[in-house]
């Protein structure tokens, strides 16, 4: 199998990109990961680049012209496929054009709910009696594009915040690689 070279875009703790190199040491996983992206400079999940030995760029999405600069590292590295695991930048109009129907984002929600940042929190306003998460692909609309994978469970009495993204990325872990092996099958 042609695994297909994949960027993970990722702006913190990278768990989730952990978990995607973990599994892409299966030889029947679809994707290899062979570039990270983060746009914090002090991201902790860089380190698992690092310890794998996988090529990784930090983006200053400050100055002018960064697009660019990812666009063309997705090219220098042969990328076909783009995860976004917990990166918290809006992607360019440009990229999700260049990459249509190539980019996959993972939210920590039962899309269409609670779209965009602070989910726990107004989960838990809301009173919600489920959440759980979400891999879609990435469209112009944030959060919005069309859904692959999705798990829930149930909001206990006494989950707060913190509870709730342990068991959300719990949920994570699983969902993120179903779906990418899910996309591949019918490709
Ligand atoms: C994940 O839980 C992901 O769902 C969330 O950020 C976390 C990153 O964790 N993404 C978003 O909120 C996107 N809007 P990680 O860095 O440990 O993978």
């Amino acid at each position: 199998m042609v695994k297909k070279k994949t960027c993970v875009f990722i702006s913190g703790n990278g768990s989730n990109l952990k978990n995607l190199i973990s599994n892409s040491r299966n030889s029947n996983f679809p994707v290899k990961i062979s570039l990270v992206i983060s746009n914090n400079k002090s991201a902790y999940g860089i380190n698992y680049a690092k310890k794998n030995k996988i090529p990784y760029i930090f983006i200053n999405t400050k100055i002018q012209n960064y697009e660019n600069k990812i666009f063309l590292n997705l090219k220098k590295y042969g990328i076909s496929f783009i995860c976004l695991a917990g990166y918290m930048k809006i992607i360019s109009t440009k990229l999700i054009r260049d990459y249509r129907k190539k980019i996959i984002n993972i939210h920590p929600s039962l899309l269409p709910k609670f779209k965009g940042l602070n989910t726990f929190q107004r989960i838990l306003k809301n009173k919600e009696k489920k959440t759980g998460c979400t891999v879609h692909y990435v469209n112009e609309n944030l959060d919005s594009g069309t859904i692959i994978s999705q798990k829930s469970f149930d909001i206990l009495i006494n989950d707060n915040e913190n509870t709730l993204r342990k068991k959300t990325q719990r949920l994570e872990y699983s969902v993120f690689p179903q779906a990418i092996i899910k996309i591949f099958r019918y490709n």
